[in-house]
């Protein structure tokens, strides 16, 4: 697994910027075929998303030809909701780039049968070759997507009921109550993350910092869902000073090192 550790969210977001420009640029040197990019909301994403639309204004970069899938979204709030995934990729990111909407996927969280919704999007993802990229947040308590601790590592696309602590933390975006925030989400499973070509996980800020120290330093462990990035053979986490925090030394040291060896 690579470590990045970078000092501020903002030279997170240019690096995780970085990443998505030159993948879709090498892909587009050796074939036609679309880029497919996976994708998270979230707040840690946002300064990504910014500096992705920042370098599209400017002309630098073009998503005509990259085929998006969102990893969850919230079962039973209409889509025009304005905490929707839905609402929430349009206005932070959709809106404002090349994308054709015919290449946006995300899950339906109203859709008659959700269990033939999760696998559809299981076989749309296949249809597109699958995911060259996925890009991804984490959660407090370990959780990427919606698995929360204890999903299965293997898992793939699903219906999930959300713990006390992500209604919790989620409920900053319903008023403060949580009660108002959906109780269950539909949401790719760890399998379907990890079965992508690379993986890059952004965390930044203190509140982070536990489930870095798990996902870096910790065993394989479901109760830490971000952990199985470690099986993972192109798996990257890209955090800031303070979600490095909890890092023994030791371990800091050695990835800091690798990354001014690569990049002097
Ligand atoms: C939600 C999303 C996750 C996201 C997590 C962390 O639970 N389903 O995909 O990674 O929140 O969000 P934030 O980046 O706001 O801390």
């Amino acid at each position: 697994m690579r470590i990045i550790i970078k000092d501020t969210p903002q030279q997170v977001a240019v690096w995780a910027a970085d990443l998505i420009a030159s993948r879709i640029r090498r892909k587009a040197e050796h074939t036609p075929a679309p880029f497919v990019l996976g994708l998270p909301t979230g707040s840690t994403p946002l300064e990504t998303y910014k500096e992705l639309i920042r370098r599209h204004k400017a002309g630098e970069m073009s998503f005509a030809n990259v085929i998006t899938f969102n990893m969850d979204e919230y079962v039973g709030l209409p889509e025009e909701h304005p905490e929707s995934y839905h609402s929430f990729m349009r206005r932070n990111f959709f809106n404002r780039i090349d994308i054709r909407p015919e290449n946006i996927h995300i899950l339906d969280g109203n859709a008659p049968d959700l269990a033939r919704e999760c696998a559809d999007y299981e076989a749309a993802i296949a249809a597109a070759g699958g995911i060259d990229l996925f890009l991804g947040g984490v959660g407090e308590d370990g959780h990427i997507a919606f698995n929360e601790p204890f999903s299965s590592l293997a898992s793939r696309t699903r219906i999930k009921t959300l713990t006390p602590d992500t209604l919790a933390a989620n409920a900053r975006f319903f008023g403060g109550d949580t009660s108002l925030v959906p109780a269950q989400a539909l949401t790719v499973g760890v399998g379907t993350i990890l079965a992508a070509r690379e993986v890059a996980i952004l965390a930044t800020g203190r509140r982070k910092a536990r489930a870095v120290r798990h996902g870096v330093e910790g065993p394989y462990d479901h109760r830490w869902p971000v952990s199985a990035l470690q099986t993972h053979s192109c798996g990257i986490i890209v955090c800031d000073e303070a979600a490095a925090e909890e890092l023994r030394v030791a371990t800091y040291r050695y990835f800091k090192n690798i990354e001014t060896a690569c990049n002097p």
